[in-house]
C-alpha cells in the first residue's frame, strides 16, 4: 500500500535543519538569521534547491514570502497550505520557524517518494519576517498576504543600523529576481503550520503532539521618553530632564500595574535604546519596547489601553509618547483543521493533547483567510528564543508524520 508515513525521513529532515542552522550560526548551537539579510537569502536558496529535487515549483510574492508548490490531480482545486518562517531571533535557536518550513518540505517529499498525488495542490510557504527581531513588528509577510496591512506599511521601519525595511525588502526581491513572481494573497482551502511548542507542557506530560486550538493575543508598543542631554558632572539634579531615570520610573510603574497573580498576562520590556548612550552624559532620549499578551481579547484591549495613562503618571521630568506597532487579537483555530490534526495523530500513533499557543505565529493571520491550525512538537525544558532550544530528531519526525497525514487528508477533500 502506498503510504507517506514511512517515507518521512527523520535523517533527511534533521540533516536539512542542521544545514540551515549553519547559516547564521552563533555559539552554543544558536542561530542569528535576521529577516531580509544575506543569511536569510542563503537559507532560502538551500530550501529552493531541495524543493527542486521533487519538481516543486518556486515563486516569491511582493512581500518576499517564498512559495513551493506541488500539483494535485485537480488543477482547479484550491491548494492546502503549510509552512512557517526561516528568520530567527538575534539569539535564537535552530528550530523556531525553520522546523515548520522543513517539515512542510519533508511532508511533500514523503508524498512524492511514496508516489502519492493528492487531489488538491500542496503549497509550502516561508513567511517573511515572522520574528520582528530586526524589523518590528513580526509577521509582516503573513499580514501582507492576509491583507491585514499592505506590504509597504513598514517601509520606514529601521533596524539597529538604520536600514529601512522598505530598502531591505527591495534588496531581497532584486536578489531573487530570477525566481518567478506570484501575486500577493491567495485562497487556500486550509493552512496548517508545524512548530516547536516553545513551552514545557508536552515534554513534561510525555506527549508527542500538541493539537493547537488557538493563539493568545499580542500587542506591541514603542515608548519614547524625551529629556535633555546634560553634563554628568556639573548639571544639578533639580535641573535635569534625565530620560533614563524617567524610563526606569515608567517601567517600574508598568511592571507593578501589569502584575497578574494568576500569571496569565505577559508583560515584557525586551528592547531599550539610550541616546546619546555615553557614561558621562545625561540621556536625552530612551526608547523601549512593550510586548503584552493575554488569551482574552477584552482583557488585552483594556490592559493595553491603560498603558498611556500609567506612563504619563509615572514620568516626572520628560515628555513621553506611545506608539502601537502590532495588534494581534486572540484567535481560535478552525474545528475542521483541529479535528484533522487530532485524527492524523491518532492514525500515526502519536500521543496528542489539545493546547493553546502562548507564542504568536503566522497562522494567527492565515486564519483570517482560511481555516487554520497548528501542530506542536515538544521543546526540551520549554526553552525557546535561546540557542539551547532543542527537539530531538525523532520528536521532529513524529510531528512531520502527523503533518504529512493531515495534508494528505485535507488535500484529498
Ligand atoms: C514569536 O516569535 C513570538 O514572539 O511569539
Ligand atoms: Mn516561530
Ligand atoms: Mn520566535
Amino acid at each position: 500500500m502506498r503510504n507517506e508515513v514511512p517515507a518521512v525521513s527523520e535523517t533527511r529532515q534533521w540533516n536539512r535543519l542542521m544545514d540551515l542552522a549553519e547559516i547564521g550560526a552563533i555559539p552554543n548551537n544558536g542561530v542569528n538569521r535576521a529577516a531580509l539579510t544575506a543569511g536569510d537569502r542563503a537559507a532560502r536558496r538551500l530550501v529552493i534547491g531541495w524543493a527542486a529535487e521533487i519538481g516543486a515549483t518556486v515563486s516569491v510574492d511582493e512581500a518576499a514570502n517564498l512559495w513551493l508548490r506541488i500539483e494535485g490531480t485537480d488543477p482547479d482545486a484550491a491548494p492546502v497550505l503549510t509552512g512557517s518562517h526561516m528568520d530567527s531571533q538575534p539569539k535564537g535557536g535552530r528550530f523556531d520557524g525553520a522546523y515548520g518550513v522543513i517539515a512542510g518540505l519533508e511532508a511533500i517529499t514523503a508524498l512524492h517518494d511514496a508516489g502519492i498525488v493528492t487531489r488538491r495542490p500542496i503549497e509550502v510557504v516561508a513567511w517573511t519576517n515572522e520574528e520582528g527581531g530586526r524589523f518590528a513588528p513580526g509577521c509582516t509577510g503573513s499580514m501582507s498576504w492576509a491583507g491585514v496591512h499592505e506590504s509597504h506599511t513598514w517601509d520606514e521601519v529601521r533596524d539597529h543600523n538604520g536600514v529601512f525595511y522598505g530598502a531591505a525588502l527591495a534588496e531581497q526581491l532584486s536578489a531573487e529576481a530570477d525566481i518567478p513572481r506570484r501575486p500577493l494573497g491567495s485562497s487556500p482551502s486550509a493552512y496548517v503550520e508545524a512548530h516547536i511548542e516553545q513551552g514545557p507542557l508536552l515534554e513534561a506530560e510525555g506527549l508527542d503532539i500538541g493539537v493547537v486550538t488557538g493563539i493568545q493575543g499580542s500587542r506591541w508598543f514603542t515608548v519614547t521618553v524625551d529629556g535633555e542631554s546634560a553634563h554628568a558632572g556639573t548639571a544639578p539634579l533639580k535641573f535635569r530632564r534625565d530620560a533614563v531615570q524617567d524610563a526606569v520610573r515608567a517601567i517600574s510603574a508598568l511592571s507593578a500595574a501589569m502584575e497578574d497573580p494568576d500569571d496569565i498576562l505577559r508583560f515584557t520590556v525586551g528592547r531599550m535604546s539610550v541616546l546619546p548612550n555615553a557614561s558621562n552624559s545625561v540621556a536625552d532620549q530612551v526608547t523601549f519596547s512593550i510586548d503584552l499578551r493575554h488569551p482574552d481579547g477584552p482583557t488585552l484591549e483594556a490592559r493595553g489601553d491603560s498603558i498611556l495613562g500609567i506612563l504619563k503618571h509615572a514620568v516626572k521630568d520628560c515628555r513621553v509618547t506611545l506608539k502601537e506597532t502590532f495588534h494581534a487579537m486572540p484567535v481560535e483555530f478552525s474545528p475542521m483543521v483541529i479535528d484533522a490534526v487530532e485524527q492524523a495523530a491518532a492514525t500515526v500513533g502519536a500521543k496528542a493533547i489539545r493546547m493553546a499557543s502562548g507564542a504568536f505565529h503566522d497562522a494567527q493571520f492565515a486564519s483570517r483567510v482560511t481555516p487554520s491550525g497548528m501542530i506542536f512538537v515538544p521543546s526540551h525544558r520549554g526553552i525557546s528564543h535561546n540557542p539551547a532550544e532543542y527537539t530531538s530528531p525523532a520528536q521532529l519526525a513524529a510531528g512531520t508524520r502527523v503533518l504529512a497525514r493531515t495534508l494528505l487528508d485535507l488535500a484529498n477533500r
